[in-house]
């Protein structure tokens, strides 16, 4: 492979959305951020000029960062923020990995407007799986907010309650027609010749919201799913989670009539109580030439708003290609089970503040086994590498919940959560099975759950509770999907496994960003192997202090 040099200044710049204008934090002044691409084997040098008055750290969303753990970015995990006029060199070679992906910003709310795709390409002379696409379009699904996103989020930490939902959904950062905009330019069109195949690379870069999507009266074939291809399917309406990347080729029509144009649109899957952003973003599919009036063309019909069983059969479709060139390497055995549930719980309101919360002496907070996750105020890796980890975190992350109950069935008298910085440290290649379960402790609700450092392998999917009796015996072995980021279904379970062969500190967390700011977060600590090649390396000498 070869080396590819970025260079991202975090910078503001003014951008106008619904007619507003508004100063936010861009990469070298372009939102969506700057495309990054590399092949399989490539080594990536980013180096990041932090040019904001924020603390900010960036993050390669899926990159496996094999023995690169310095290189993986999320604040207070891996690394210090990059403080104002810092700057810190992210280093990784793309290792066993083709496909789509991305890169957000990862400290706090940040990457509502940090955001970009990570397009890894096959190795050279090495072919798709299926035929060579006319055109590549990366497609970002993103959330706007015409308020500041670090003022949302500040303000449901002070309140209690649930952060102000967004003003628009975006693609490629348009909100499109169906909003209220002022300049046909924020409308995203995608210009096409018939005939063809474009291979459209789907990225669901929304903070807090599971998409539908369809484009009238076209049928898609998935492809691949975090960077990891799957066995093709047809299908018209595709759902993604935040944090998941689809890649689905599209086939244009071979004799369209005159200058046509189509409508796509995207808008949210949600089974929460709490509000949503209940609105369409669209965008055009253009034939020919001209400007189409999106105001005249059908708005593509989509599942309702909290169609469960629409997603849990589109997720059932995804399988590992699996085949001898890209084979699945699922552990058959496991030396590690764990059972996290996932979900919302409450922290008791402070004495001489007013909370919102479920109840008004409550605020909403969010767990794993009952743990809702504390940032330290030093990087976990630091500390572990250092040998200076009193008083930073605890490795007695729980193996099972701490309150035992019926997870989707009636909620506890006591919704409280125990806060805390808890670690599961893990020997280096152990197999590991996580049985993640949503819990209905204040309704029940999806999840997407991702994990830094590792694809894993999505052996199961359910709904209710998972029973360790009868449901590990319909686990796929053979060719489950590949992923970096799991939905766990809305009152039900999923199953993954990985091999735990890349020493370091790994977040887990849920990827809906009010989740993951809530404590709906956890970290595996992989310890080093015993040779040199097991070893994670000393970090670079410009690694952020805190
Ligand atoms: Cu896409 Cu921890 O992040």
């Amino acid at each position: 492979g070869i080396t590819r040099q970025y260079k991202f200044n975090i910078r503001l710049q003014n951008v106008t959305r619904l007619c507003q204008t508004k100063t936010i934090l861009t990469v070298n002044g372009k939102f969506p951020g700057p495309r990054i691409i590399a092949r399989e084997g490539d080594r990536v040098e980013i180096k990041v000029v932090n040019l904001v008055p924020n603390n900010v750290s960036m993050h390669w969303h899926g990159v496996r960062q094999l023995r690169s753990g310095w290189a993986d970015g999320p604040a207070y995990i891996t690394q210090c923020p990059i403080q104002t006029g810092q700057t810190y060199v992210y280093n990784f070679t793309i290792t066993g990995q083709r496909g789509t992906l991305w890169w957000h910003a990862h400290i706090s709310w940040l990457r509502a407007t940090l955001y970009g795709p990570l397009i890894v390409l096959p190795k050279r002379n090495v072919p798709y799986p299926f035929a060579k696409p006319h055109k590549e379009v990366p497609i970002l699904f993103g959330e706007w907010w015409n308020a500041n996103t670090e003022a949302v989020i500040n303000q449901s930490f002070v309140t209690g309650a649930g952060p102000n939902v967004s003003d628009a959904y975006t693609i490629n950062g348009l909100p499109g027609p169906l909003y209220n905009i002022c300049s046909p330019n924020e409308t995203f069109k995608l210009k096409v010749k018939p005939g063809k195949t474009y291979l459209l690379r789907l990225i669901n870069a929304a903070l807090n919201d599971e998409l539908f999507f369809r484009i009238s009266n076209h049928s898609l074939t998935v492809v691949e799913a975090d960077a990891a291809y799957v066995k093709p399917f047809r299908t018209e309406i595709l759902v993604i989670g935040p944090g998941q990347t689809t890649n689905v080729l599209l086939r244009t029509k071979p004799n369209p009539p005159g200058n046509s144009s189509f409508l796509m649109a995207a808008r949210p899957y949600f089974t929460g109580m709490g509000t949503f952003d209940n609105s369409t973003v669209a965008g055009i599919l253009q034939y020919g030439i001209g400007n189409p009036s999106p105001k005249n063309l059908p708005v593509p019909i989509l599942p309702p708003i909290n169609a469960t069983a629409f997603v849990a059969n589109f997720s059932s479709k995804f399988r590992s290609l699996a085949n001898s060139q890209f084979p699945a390497n699922v552990p058959q055995t496991v030396q590690k089970r764990f059972f996290f549930t996932v979900g919302l719980g409450t922290n008791p309101c402070p004495k001489n503040q007013t909370c919102r919360g479920p109840t008004n002496t409550t605020k909403f907070t969010a767990s794993m086994n009952n743990v809702s996750f504390i940032l330290p105020t030093t990087a976990l890796l630091q500390s572990y590498f250092t040998r200076r980890t009193n008083g930073v975190f605890t490795t007695n992350f729980p193996t099972t919940p701490l309150v035992q109950f019926n997870y989707t069935g009636t909620p506890p008298n006591n919704t409280m959560v125990m806060n805390g910085t808890k670690v599961v440290v893990l020997n280096f290649n152990t197999t590991v099975e996580v049985v993640l379960q949503d819990t209905s402790i204040l309704g029940a609700e999806s999840h997407p759950l991702h994990l830094h450092g590792y694809n894993f392998y999505v052996v199961g999917l359910g709904s209710g509770n998972f029973d360790p009796n009868k449901d590990p015996a319909k686990f796929n072995l053979v060719d489950p999907v590949e992923r970096n980021t799991v939905s766990v279904p809305s009152g039900g379970w999923a199953a993954i496994r990985f091999q735990a062969d890349n020493p370091g500190v790994w977040f887990m967390h849920c990827h809906f960003d009010v989740h993951l700011s809530w404590g709906l977060k956890m970290a595996w600590l992989v310890l080093d192997g015993k040779l040199p090649k097991q070893k994670l390396p000393p970090p670079p000498s410009d690694l952020p202090t805190c």
